[in-house]
C-alpha cells in the first residue's frame, strides 16, 4: 500500500517480485540456519531487523531502495518462519499443534483487513501531527510515515516478546558458520524431505495445491468477466467468501484433528479441494460459485493447518527447521509457476464451444478447462498423499531419516590403526561432523574392566570364554554409547567391532565364523557396521611397529597372527559391501587420502534412518 501511494501501480508489480524471488534462494538456507543457530536469537534477530527496515523506510523516499527493503524484508521473514514453526512444538503439545498453527496463521492472514483500516488511520494521524506539532512537521508530506513506523514498533515489540521465551537452542547452535558444514546441513534436510515417506508426499500435496491456488488467483478476474458476466466486485466477493471459508476451516481443524487422523484428513481435505474446483469451475453464476469458494476455502484452511501440524509432528527437532525451509520455498515456487504458467495454459486452449444434441452449445472457455485441469491436478496430489498414510505403518516411518554413519577400523597388531582413526576424526570434525570416537574392547566402563581381563597377559582365558568376554564388551558398547548416538545422527568412529570377534575368534581360533556372528549379533541386537576400513600389512612388518609392552594377545605366537591375517582377507572378500582394504604399509597420508575418499564415495547421497542398521533383520549370516 506504502509501495502504491508512493510509487504507483507498476511499483507493486515490481516490489511483489522482490518479495517473492529471495524465496528461492533464502527459503532452503533459512531453514538450514533456523536448525544451525540457536532459535530464539534467530527470531529476535529477525524481528530487530525488520522493525529496524520498516523504521527507515520514509527517511529515503525512492523506489531502489524500497525493493532493496522489500527483499531484505522477505529474507529476514523467511528467517523468520521456520525458525518459528520449528520452535512451536516446544511450547504446545502434540494434540495441541493443529489449533497452534491454526491460530498463527489467523493472526497473519486475519488481520489484513484490519490493518488496511489501521494504516489509513495511522496516515491520517500522520498528518494531523506534522500539521499541529512543531517538530513532527515533516509528517504532513509524508503521512504514511506513521503507519510505518507503528509498524516498526510491533516488530520490536515482537522481538521482546519472543526474548522471554525459553526456547532450547538447536544441536549445531554453537557451531561456526562453516560453508561446508551449511552445505551439508542442506542436503541433509532435502534428503529428509526427499525419502521420508510421509513428509514427501505431503509436501507435493501442499505443493501442487498451492500451485493450483497460483493458477485460480491469476485466471479468477477472467473467470468472473468471461463465464460469470460480473465484474471486479463480484469477484472481491468471491475471494472473500472463499477467505471466511478458510477462516472457518482454520478454526475447525483443530477440532477435527481431534475425531479424525490428521494424515487423513490433511489427504481427503485435498481431494475435496480439487473437486471443489472442478464443481466451481463449472459453474455459470455468481451465486452457485459463492458457497463453492467458501467450501474450497475450508478444505484449503483445513489442510494448511493439518498439514503444518503433521510435518510438525513428524520430521525430528534438528531437522525441522530445514523441513519448513523446504516447505516455504515449495509453497513459492508453486504459487509462482500457478501464476505464471496456468494463463499460459488457458490461452493456449482458447475459448471453445461445443454444440451437443438438440442445437444447444456448451461454452468451453480456457479459463473453466484449465481449471478443470488444475482441479484435477489437485485431486491428483491428494491422492498422492495418501501414501503417507501407508507409510506411518510401516515400523520407523515415523523416525526421522538422517546421516548417522558408523564407521570402524580393522587390522591386525601395528597395522597404523591407531593413527588412521585419529587422522580420520579430525578430518570429520573439520566438517563439522558430531563424532563420537570408541573402541573395543573398552568403549564404556564395564568395557574397560574386562579390556584389563582381557589383555592381561596373566589371564588363563578358554577360547569360549574369551568370546564372551569380548560379546559381553560389545553389547554394552552397543547398548550404551553407539546406538543412542546413531539414533542422535552423529557419526560414530570405532576401533575394531564385530569382525575382531569374526577374525581373531571365529577363524584364528578356530571357534566358527558362524557361531561367533551369531552370538555377536545376539548381543548387540544385530548392529552392523556402515563401512568397514581394514589396514592391512604383513605380520613381520607390524610385529616390528609395535612398542611397548605386549598384551595377551599380541604374545600370541606367529602362526596366530598369520591366521588372524588371512581371516581378515576372507572377510574382506566375504563381505564386500561394508569393508574396505587398504594397504598400510603406504605412507600414512597416502592411506588417509584413501579413508577420506573411500568414506566419501559410501557416505554420499546415503540416508540412513537411525536404527536402520540395527533394527532390522540382521545382514547375511557367514557359513
Ligand atoms: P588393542 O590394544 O585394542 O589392540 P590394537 O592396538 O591392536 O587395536 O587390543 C585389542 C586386542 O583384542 C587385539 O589384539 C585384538 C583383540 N580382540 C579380539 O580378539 N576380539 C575382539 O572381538 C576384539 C574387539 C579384540
Amino acid at each position: 500500500m506504502f509501495a502504491q501511494t508512493r510509487f504507483g501501480t507498476i511499483a507493486v508489480g515490481v516490489v511483489m517480485m522482490a518479495r517473492v524471488l529471495p524465496g528461492f534462494l533464502v527459503g532452503p538456507l533459512a531453514g538450514v540456519l533456523a536448525d544451525r543457530w540457536d532459535r530464539k536469537k534467530t527470531m529476535v534477530a529477525a524481528d530487530l531487523g525488520r522493525g529496524l527496515l520498516v523504521f527507515s523506510l520514509p527517511f529515503v523516499p525512492n523506489l531502489a531502495y524500497f525493493i532493496v527493503v522489500s527483499a531484505l524484508l522477505e529474507s529476514l521473514t523467511l528467517l523468520w518462519g521456520p525458525a518459528k514453526d520449528a520452535s512451536l512444538p516446544h511450547f504446545v503439545e502434540r494434540a495441541q499443534l493443529t489449533h497452534a498453527n491454526s491460530l498463527s496463521l489467523i493472526a497473519i492472514y486475519g488481520p489484513w483487513p484490519l490493518a488496511s483500516i489501521l494504516f489509513a488511520s495511522l496516515a491520517g494521524l500522520g498528518s494531523f501531527v506534522g500539521d499541529h506539532v512543531e517538530v513532527m512537521r515533516g509528517l504532513s508530506d509524508n503521512p504514511e510515515a506513521m503507519a510505518l513506523w507503528v509498524d516498526a514498533l510491533t516488530f520490536a515489540f515482537s522481538a521482546a516478546m519472543i526474548s522471554t521465551l525459553a526456547i532450547p537452542s538447536s544441536k549445531t547452535g554453537a557451531g561456526r558458520f562453516d560453508l561446508r558444514a551449511v552445505k551439508r546441513d542442506l542436503i541433509e534436510g532435502l534428503q529428509f524431505v526427499a525419502a521420508h515417506k510421509q513428509v514427501r508426499p505431503w509436501m507435493l500435496g501442499i505443493a501442487i495445491t498451492f500451485t493450483a491456488a497460483g493458477g485460480v488467483f491469476s485466471l479468477g478476474p477472467e473467470f468472473t468477466t468471461q463465464i460469470l458476466d460480473s465484474g471486479p466486485s463480484a469477484y472481491g466477493f468471491i475471494i472473500g467468501s472463499f477467505g471466511g471459508g478458510m477462516l472457518v476451516g482454520l478454526i475447525a481443524s483443530g477440532f477435527l484433528a481431534k475425531h479424525l487422523s490428521k494424515d487423513v484428513l490433511f489427504s481427503s481435505s485435498v481431494i475435496l479441494l480439487g473437486v471443489g474446483l472442478i464443481l466451481l469451475a463449472s459453474m455459470s453464476s455468481v451465486g452457485a460459485v459463492v458457497p463453492i469458494a467458501a467450501a474450497l476455502g475450508f478444505f484449503g484452511g483445513v489442510g494448511y493447518s493439518v498439514g503444518y501440524a503433521l510435518i510438525q509432528e513428524t520430521s525430528e527437532e534438528e531437522l525441522r527447521g530445514r523441513t519448513f525451509g523446504a516447505a516455504y520455498t515449495l509453497i513459492r515456487i508453486g504459487t509462482l509457476i500457478g501464476l505464471g504458467v496456468f494463463p499460459l495454459i488457458a490461452g493456449a486452449i482458447g475459448d471453445n464451444t461445443v454444440d451437443l444434441v438438440g442445437g444447444a452449445t456448451l461454452a468451453l472457455p480456457g479459463s473453466r478447462v484449465t481449471w478443470w485441469i488444475a482441479g484435477l491436478l489437485v485431486i491428483g496430489g491428494g491422492i498422492l498423499s495418501t501414501t503417507a498414510i501407508g507409510a506411518r505403518r510401516s515400523p520407523g516411518a515415523l523416525q526421522a531419516v538422517r546421516n548417522s554413519f558408523f564407521v570402524v577400523f580393522e587390522g591386525g597388531e601395528g597395522a597404523g590403526k591407531s593413527t588412521q582413526m585419529a587422522a580420520f576424526v579430525k578430518w570429520l570434525q573439520s566438517r563439522g561432523d558430531d563424532v563420537v570416537v570408541t573402541r573395543e574392547p573398552g568403549g564404556t566402563r564395564l568395557g574397560e574392566r574386562l579390556r584389563e581381563v582381557l589383555l592381561d597377559t596373566s589371564s588363563s582365558l578358554d577360547a569360549r570364554a574369551e568370546a564372551l568376554l569380548f560379546a559381553a564388551d560389545r553389547a554394552q558398547h552397543a547398548a550404551e554409547v553407539i546406538k543412542p548416538a546413531l539414533a542422535k545422527g552423529r557419526i560414530v568412529v570405532s576401533d575394531r567391532f564385530l569382525d575382531s570377534s569374526l577374525a581373531y575368534q571365529g577363524l584364528a581360533r578356530g571357534l566358527g565364523l558362524k557361531e561367533i556372528y551369531e552370538l555377536s549379533s545376539w548381543a548387540t541386537g544385530g548392529l552392523m557396521p556402515d563401512l568397514v576400513f581394514l589396514l592391512t600389512v604383513d605380520p613381520e612388518t607390524g610385529k616390528a611397529r609395535l612398542s611397548g609392552e605386549r598384551d595377551r594377545l599380541e604374545m600370541e605366537g606367529d602362526d596366530f597372527h598369520d591366521r588372524v591375517a588371512d581371516a581378515y582377507l576372507e572377510l574382506s572378500t566375504k563381505f564386500t559391501d561394508r569393508f574396505v582394504v587398504l594397504d598400510g604399509t603406504r605412507s600414512a597420508s597416502q592411506v588417509h587420502a584413501d579413508v577420506v575418499a573411500e568414506f566419501e564415495v559410501r557416505s554420499a547421497g546415503r540416508v540412513v534412518a537411525p536404527g536402520r542398521s540395527y533394527q532390522a533383520a540382521p545382514g547375511p549370516v557367514p557359513r
